[in-house]
């Protein structure tokens, strides 16, 4: 048995008596064979693939067709594209990998030489490796990776039974980085489950039209002279196809960037992308990493088999430990109370490992002497912008008057308790169920912590320690003036 790679499918085995060369005895090529060992050799030689229309040539040619039947079996190309440009190209192509002069008339012959040629050659360990198992595509460096393996096993469970799985986190925990380690893990994996792995960060609200065209791209290189359609939903069906035909993991990172767009129209036509990604047929799997799930795909949630969250937390202590320990830190004690003011997140544990190597020597006993609390510049801009332009008042009131109570004497509000007390103080207006829906939106966006009592199951809340710092250096400036009493003044 011989075996073929067909780009990112299953092995073609052919069978044995097709091993020996040029036999006339030979049964006959298929086109299928010929396109997958042309493919082999184009993309061993021209890093790419042959697109479609030159497949759609390539095959006219088989079949002896001139290009008035070419054209007469296919609505895709228009007629003067494949004979005018796609053609000529493809016959110099051919005659580059094969090296000898490719003609219409004779493709057939050489390409069934060439079936017979490579089906012994290693091309197809070549493409295995390079082809279905790399990344497209430019994710993070992993390889200074701590932890995660819990986070890894069940990452890899919810993307064998979710076609879409949102990672959500605040900034610096880790999200692009575990995502990224996830679509390295998987290229290594003998049993490669996806024929392409892809990476796409996104950096800022970009038109929905670019952004699947670069996922089509990235799936099947086509040559730009190919228009993809403009219209929305068009564009998205030829995704869908290519989704449906390669199965991808893809990546999006920076995901809830596409829902800052002002644009309310370009909101829109990114939910009809995610519901259709959900709804319609295909076999690939997306991983969307954003701080906090964007609201208006709220109404998306309820495709409950298609799509679930994973809330990424801080790293396990002992891994965090290691990482400080690594980072030159000294007093192991102490650097737990670290990594629990921290909760674990990764860039915040880097950022305040840095300045104690700096300024105390690494020694994190001498920086307890003088505790403080450093919020980084990622972490204090989320901060900015979801006070000023997210959080209702009550949400920004309830948070100043949990920093404060956590300041003054408890470490833990109870719910019963915070109800009661904003009830009556936050201008007498606060109905229960707007409080509840106010604290399950902070949760939401990780502002809060809760924790329910084991015993009596008596919910309670507070804050992280970064975030009550950031409340109170700039609580009245939180606060809308005048619109009610400060916490600290209310009776
Ligand atoms: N498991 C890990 N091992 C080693 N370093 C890590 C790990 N997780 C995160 N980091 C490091 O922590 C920093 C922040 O991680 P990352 O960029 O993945 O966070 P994020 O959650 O994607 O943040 P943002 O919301 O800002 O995009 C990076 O410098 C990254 O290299
Ligand atoms: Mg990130």
């Amino acid at each position: 048995m011989v075996l073929l790679v067909r780009r990112g499918r299953k092995p073609l085995i052919l069978p044995k008596e097709q091993q020996s060369s040029d036999s006339p005895s030979l049964p006959s090529v298929t086109f299928e064979e010929a396109v997958t060992t042309v493919n082999n050799l184009v993309f061993t030689q021209k890093r790419r693939y042959l697109s479609e229309a030159e497949i759609v040539v390539l095959k006219g040619a088989w079949n002896s067709q001139d290009f008035s039947e070419i054209i007469a079996q296919q609505t895709t190309y228009a007629g003067n594209y494949l004979q005018r440009r796609v053609a000529p190209q493809l016959w110099t192509l051919l005659s580059e990998v094969l090296g000898e002069p490719v003609i219409k008339r004779k493709a057939r012959f050489l390409l069934e030489q060439a079936v017979r040629k490579y089906s012994n050659s290693d091309l197809s360990s070549d493409i295995n490796s390079e082809g279905s198992g790399s990344i497209k595509g430019q994710p993070p460096d992993t390889s200074v990776f701590y932890g995660r393996k819990q986070e890894l096993l069940q990452l890899k469970k919810l993307i064998s039974d979710y076609r879409c799985v949102p990672i959500t986190g605040v900034p610096g925990i880790g999200k692009s980085t575990l995502s990224a380690k996830l679509l390295s893990d998987i290229s290594l994996e003998s049993s490669q489950k996806f024929d392409f792995l892809i990476w796409k960060s996104i950096t800022h609200p970009v038109p929905i039209q670019d952004l699947v065209a670069d996922l089509i791209k990235l799936i099947h290189p086509i040559e730009p002279s190919i228009v993809l359609p403009d219209q929305t939903q068009a564009i998205i069906t030829v995704l869908i196809k290519h989704l449906h035909s390669h199965r991808c993991l893809v990546v999006l990172d920076g995901f809830e960037a596409l829902f800052r767009a002002s644009n309310l129209e370009q909101r829109l036509e990114y939910k009809i992308l995610i519901r259709r990604l959900l709804e319609e047929e295909h076999q690939s799997r997306f991983i969307l990493n954003c701080r906090v799930f964007p609201s208006d795909l709220n109404t998306v949630l309820k495709y409950k088999q298609a799509i679930t969250c994973f809330r990424l937390e801080g790293l396990d202590t002992e891994s965090a430990r290691q990482l400080l320990t690594d980072q030159g830190l000294t007093d192991q004690d102490k650097l737990l109370d670290i990594i629990y003011t921290y909760r674990g997140n990764v860039a915040e544990l880097q950022a305040v490992a840095q300045r104690i190597k700096y300024f105390f020597a690494g020694s994190a006993e001498k920086f307890y002497q003088h505790k403080t609390t450093f919020i980084t510049d990622e972490f204090q801009s989320m901060l900015d912008e979801t006070f000023s332009e997210v959080l209702t008042p009550l949400e920004r009131y309830i948070m100043v008057y949990l920093a404060e109570r956590i300041s003054l004497d408890v470490s833990f509000l109870s719910f019963n308790n915070l109800l009661i007390e904003i009830n009556s103080q936050y201008d007498n207006s606060a109905s229960t169920s707007t409080i509840i829906k106010a604290l399950e939106n902070l949760e939401r966006f990780s502002l809060v912590e809760s924790m329910k009592d084991p015993n009596t199951k008596e919910i309670s809340f507070t804050l992280q320690p970064v975030v009550k710092k950031y409340i109170t250096q700039n609580s009245l400036g939180l606060l809308p003036a005048n619109a009610f009493p400060s916490p600290a003044n209310a009776s």
